[in-house]
């Protein structure tokens, strides 16, 4: 049974519209929503699909509860069984875990390590860590100094350790398609470092996570890699955080990946079953679709309040625009952290252009114990007056003295906020965005899967380097 842990409160956005235009769009989106259901057993009657609507890569919708009825049925055989068990074995064969990939091939596992783990992970110790492994992400840029100072590191250690588990790398290299230049010249270079380091050891500490053909495929079969793990088709890169994509190094980082694929199954069952009025999904696509097209609002905010959501803030703003951002249309979206920003871009979102819809991404109860704020014999700081104030309370001081310094100039706020930072409330949040950005795109008409923008650069640069 479905436990709406996530909540959406459009409440003080809602003001600024007129009473009776969220009921309007009813009709519209139970429509947009219906769409994209139908979308799925399409997909899965293996008909063809119409011109009109390819690709169509509606796979994740029920993803999650496929492979949850799959771990039920098959046990140890199971995906998801097989997943824990080859991130068990990565992380105790090695310290240092990098994951190779970019876009839709990094984003996700990036948002759930920086959500979920430490924000000192790395500098802990591996007792510390629960003798898990660091995690560390190449792949997703060409940058030589960024990748020649991990190599080092990496490679100082191997020197500093060696025959101990704390001087040894693991690689995940993930690409669905398995060409893409940026990962594929990344994963020469570490390949090199481990066959140097670890000889022929190097089979048991690099693990593929690709489509079912391409040259990364073609790679591992050549290698002889124990473990290979397939991206489904009909599952796009963006969309593919739950798939082995993101839960292969999820269970190498020692997360509850059943926990966070039950999570996106409960927001699903969520989607299909709920009511417009309280479907968290409709409701956020009805206040963000209804202020674009009203009000000109076509700047997203994703206003994360704490650092740990905002790589879940680029995940999503990959999503939304790759999804959407086609045919000249498309709203922008742009991750901000406070109270950090509210110190740089504030300034424009209180009293700049007004065309910003601001969504708060709270973060709910903190991980650890609250620190609060100390007595001291030293008050010119004036601080005593808050002595023993959770920082908690601080933080919610400035959420709500934000929110009402935007609607004090009728500017809008909606607040999206995760009940703690868990593996469930993290799949919920995953598949709600990745839900709420298909029926958007249902809803104006643009085909959510798909981005044939991003190919012209591709091609361009292989062209400038003379590549086949
Ligand atoms: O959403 C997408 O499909 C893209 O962002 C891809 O994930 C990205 O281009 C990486 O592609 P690949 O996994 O084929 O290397």
């Amino acid at each position: 049974m479905f436990e709406p842990l996530l909540s959406y409160d459009p409440g003080a956005a809602l003001k600024l519209l007129p009473p009776e235009r969220i009921p309007a769009l009813k009709n519209a989106l139970n429509a947009a929503r219906d769409e994209t259901l139908n979308d799925v057993e399409h997909w899965q009657s293996g008909l063809p699909v119409p011109r009109e609507k390819q690709p169509l890569d509606a796979g994740f919708i029920q993803w999650p509860e496929e492979l949850l009825a799959d771990l039920e049925r098959s046990g140890s055989a199971s995906l998801v069984a097989r997943l824990e068990s080859c991130g068990r074995r990565l992380a105790d064969s090695a310290d240092s875990l990098v994951v190779l990939g970019i876009g839709g091939s990094y984003m996700g596992m990036r948002a759930m390590f920086e959500a979920l783990r430490s924000p000192v992970w790395n500098e802990q110790s591996r007792a510390t860590r629960g003798e898990l492994p660091r995690l560390y992400f190449d792949g997703w840029n060409v940058d030589s100094d960024q990748q020649r100072a991990l190599l080092s590191l990496l490679d100082e250690r191997a020197a500093t350790f060696p025959n101990s588990v704390h001087g040894r790398t693991a690689v995940i290299v993930i690409s669905k398609s398995g060409g893409t230049l940026e990962t594929a010249v990344a994963y020469r270079n570490f390949r090199d470092l481990l066959e140097r380091r670890f000889g022929t050891d190097v089979v048991n500490l690099i693990v593929p996570v690709t489509g079912e053909s391409g040259r990364l495929r073609n790679l591992a079969k050549a290698s002889g890699f124990p473990d290979v793990f397939s991206i489904p088709d009909g599952i796009g890169g963006r969309f593919s955080v739950l798939t082995s994509v993101g839960l292969l190094p999820a269970a190498a980082a020692g997360l509850n990946i059943r926990a966070l694929l039950q999570g996106a199954a409960d927001m699903t069952q969520h989607f299909r079953t709920a009511p417009f009025e309280s479907n968290l999904v409709l409701q956020f696509v009805a206040v963000c679709h209804a202020f674009e097209v009203d009000l000109g609002l076509t700047c997203r905010i994703l206003s994360t309040w704490g650092s740990k959501l905002e790589a879940v803030g680029l995940w999503y703003d990959q999503l939304l625009s790759e999804s959407l951002g086609k045919h000249e249309r498309g709203a922008t979206p742009l991750t901000v952290v406070n109270t950090r920003d509210l110190h740089s871009r504030g300034q424009q979102h209180q009293a700049g252009r007004r065309d910003k819809l601001i969504t708060n991404l709270l973060p709910g109860k903190p991980q650890l114990p609250s620190l609060t704020v100390p007595s001291h014999a030293l008050d010119q700081d004036l601080l005593n007056q808050l002595a023993g104030t959770p920082l908690t309370r601080i933080l919610q001081a400035a959420v709500a003295g934000t929110n009402q310094a935007y609607a004090d100039d009728r500017r809008p706020t909606a607040d999206l906020a995760l009940p703690a930072l868990t593996e469930h409330a993290i799949g919920q949040l995953f598949q709600m965005l990745m839900l709420a950005t298909v029926v958007e795109g249902r809803l104006v008409g643009t085909n959510p899967y798909g981005q044939p923008g991003v190919e012209a650069y591709k091609q361009n640069t292989q062209a400038n380097l003379g590549l086949k």
